[in-house]
Parts: C-alpha cells; sequence; structure tokens
C-alpha cells in the first residue's frame, strides 16, 4: 500500500479505537453514567473525524473524482453529511435523555445505547467502503502527485473551517 493510502488507514485505525472505547461503555448491564458518558463523548470526538472528513473531500476526493471514472465518489462524501447529522442526533438524545438517565429509565437508557451503537457502526462502514475500494484507487495516481497529496496532507491544519 502507498504511504497516502496508509496515513488515512492508520487514522482510520486510530479512530476505530477510540470508538471501542466507547462502545465499552455500552456495555450490559446498562449502567446510566457510562452511558451518558458515551453520548457525550462521541458527539465530542466528532471534531477529529471531521477532521479527518475534511482532508478527504480537500485532498482526496476531488483528485481520485478525475481518474476513477465511473466510481459514484459523491456517495462516500455525502456519508460524511450523514455522519455529521448522525452526530447532531446524538446531541439531541443526550439533551433529551439527561432526565432518563437521572431517573434510570430502563427503555430510554436501552434506546441511547442502541442509537450511539448505530453510529458507531455506521463510522466503521465508512471506513470498510474507503479502505477496501476507495482508498486502493490512490495507486492510480501518479507518484508525484501522490507525494504533493501527502505533504499536503501532513501540513493540514484541520482547524481550517469547512467550506
Ligand atoms: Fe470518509
Ligand atoms: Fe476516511
Amino acid at each position: 500500500m502507498n504511504e497516502l493510502a496508509k496515513l488515512l488507514k492508520d487514522e482510520h485505525e486510530t479512530y476505530d479505537k477510540k470508538l471501542a472505547e466507547i462502545e465499552l461503555e455500552l456495555r450490559e448491564p446498562y449502567e446510566p453514567q457510562r452511558i451518558s458518558s458515551a453520548l457525550r463523548e462521541l458527539p465530542e470526538f466528532f471534531r477529529e473525524i471531521e477532521g479527518h472528513f475534511l482532508k478527504e473531500e480537500k485532498f482526496i476526493f476531488p483528485e481520485l473524482d478525475k481518474i476513477a471514472r465511473g466510481v459514484p465518489l459523491s456517495l462516500v462524501k455525502d456519508e460524511h453529511d450523514d455522519l455529521k447529522a448522525a452526530r447532531d442526533m446524538l446531541k439531541m438524545v443526550k439533551k433529551k435523555f439527561t432526565d432518563a438517565i437521572q431517573y434510570k429509565d430502563k427503555t430510554m437508557l436501552h434506546l441511547a445505547v442502541h442509537l450511539t451503537q448505530r453510529v458507531i457502526k455506521h463510522i466503521r462502514e465508512h471506513a470498510a467502503i474507503e479502505d477496501e475500494i476507495i482508498l486502493p484507487l490512490i495507486d492510480k495516481l501518479p507518484d508525484d502527485k501522490q507525494k504533493r497529496i501527502f505533504v499536503g496532507l501532513q501540513n493540514f491544519d484541520i482547524s481550517e473551517p469547512s467550506t
């Protein structure tokens, strides 16, 4: 695998570890305190994930779009938007469920766990599609182009506002 694809794949693996940590908090028997912190941590973690999305949208997808004729990369990009919407949904759940968590409402806790797990699963599936289908396309880019993107990615400040 080329170093550019590896850089992004490594980020996916780092995120997967963090997601596994959050997932642990959702284990049974359901513990209101743990579920509450998972509901806070996952949307917070999105700040990093969105930095990664931005790198892909700015540096990778436009270049692959030029060479990967027929591959609907926009579907993968649209998933970034779906995931951001899922992040907002979790924030809303966290707000709504604070009282339920305090009152140990089992049904509400159950729902919060399932919704959080679904978002985690979605992030993982998105990364798997990129690892298996999108990142291998980078090999088709000329070497000098790959190097330029690699340097650009390493110097990219993810705090830069999204356009
Ligand atoms: Fe992505
Ligand atoms: Fe990615």
